[in-house]
């Protein structure tokens, strides 16, 4: 998502700091954003100056503290609520007062994000969809306190990167995942029970619904690791059965099989 992200704020013309979590990232990620220019160069739907400028937007580090400057940061760690408090608090006493800090979380409350910043009103969610570069769906997440101004400032972000902003409350999976995880949580139901197999599944909701990709594939493509961990978040705050992650999922996950990432999830991606 965070490299998603970036190519999409760099080729709309902003200048963009990437703070990586892993070292080898320092060498993957532009080599990554440029093989992505590079596809729409060929598809000529960007010039190689267009390229080049966006290569040219994008810097990266690991140090959160490159990004003092910065008026907008957006976090895109992994699904773990640990992880995030930490990086809201650093980033708390690393950027300025008055930039906004985003989560791109899928289910985690943005409430409690902001309970560890000084500013609780700078704080709130920008909720991008997989794939970034498709999907025109931002979700925008204000708490209680987040101020007016920012949830105007975070719309206009949104909207100057082309795509089309929903504001919605603070609660466990916002509109998409509060939909969507109950009904991929039911396919890999169906598939655990042996009523159906993953392809016959998935060869249904593609060709009697119209969906670009079945259950199963969409579940693979988001991540097994990520459904699992939205479908905890959702099962935590609802408490409703149809939330809870089916045991199958769980053993994937543990097993390492976490959808096309890892090359085998309910499909295999060899
Ligand atoms: N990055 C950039 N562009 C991509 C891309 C990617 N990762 N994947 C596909 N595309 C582009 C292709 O370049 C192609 O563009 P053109 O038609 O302009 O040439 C277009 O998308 C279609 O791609 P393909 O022909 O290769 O494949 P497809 O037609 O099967 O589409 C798909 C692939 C776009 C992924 C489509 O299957 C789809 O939209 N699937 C549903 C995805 C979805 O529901 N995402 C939401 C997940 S939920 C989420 O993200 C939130 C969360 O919190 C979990």
């Amino acid at each position: 998502m965070g490299a998603g992200i970036a190519e999409l704020c760099a080729l709309n013309g902003l200048d963009v700091r990437l703070a990586v979590s892993r070292p080898a990232s320092l060498e993957s990620a532009p080599r990554r954003l440029a093989a992505s220019l590079d596809r729409r160069v060929a598809k000529g739907r960007l010039t190689p100056e267009g390229r080049d400028a966006a290569l040219a937007a994008v810097s990266v580090g690991t140090d959160l503290g490159d990004l003092a400057d910065r008026e907008l940061v957006v976090e895109a760690v992994v699904e773990d609520e640990a992880v995030k408090l930490a990086v809201f608090s650093t980033l708390d006493k690393v950027v300025e007062p008055d930039a906004i800090l985003a989560s791109t979380t899928s289910a985690l409350s943005i409430t409690r994000l902001a309970g560890v910043v000084q500013h609780p009103g700078r704080v709130l969610g920008v909720h991008f969809f997989n794939p970034v570069a498709v999907l025109d769906l931002v979700e925008l997440i204000p708490t209680l306190l987040t101020d007016e101004s920012v949830c105007r400032r975070a719309e206009e972000f949104v909207t100057a990167l082309g795509k089309k902003p929903v504001t919605v409350g603070d609660r466990s999976g916002f509109v998409v995942n509060a939909l969507l995880i109950p009904y991929l949580l039911a396919a890999i139901r169906m598939v655990e029970s042996g009523y159906s197999s993953a392809e016959s599944v998935d060869q249904a909701m593609e060709s009697g619904c119209a969906h670009p990709m079945g259950p199963l594939k969409l579940a693979d493509f988001i991540g097994l690791d990520v459904v699992a961990a939205i479908a905890e978040a959702l099962h935590a705050e609802s408490r409703q059965p149809l939330h809870a992650p089916p045991p199958l999922l769980s053993r994937m996950v543990e097993a390492g099989i976490l959808g096309r990432k890892s090359g085998r999830g309910f499909h295999s991606y060899a």
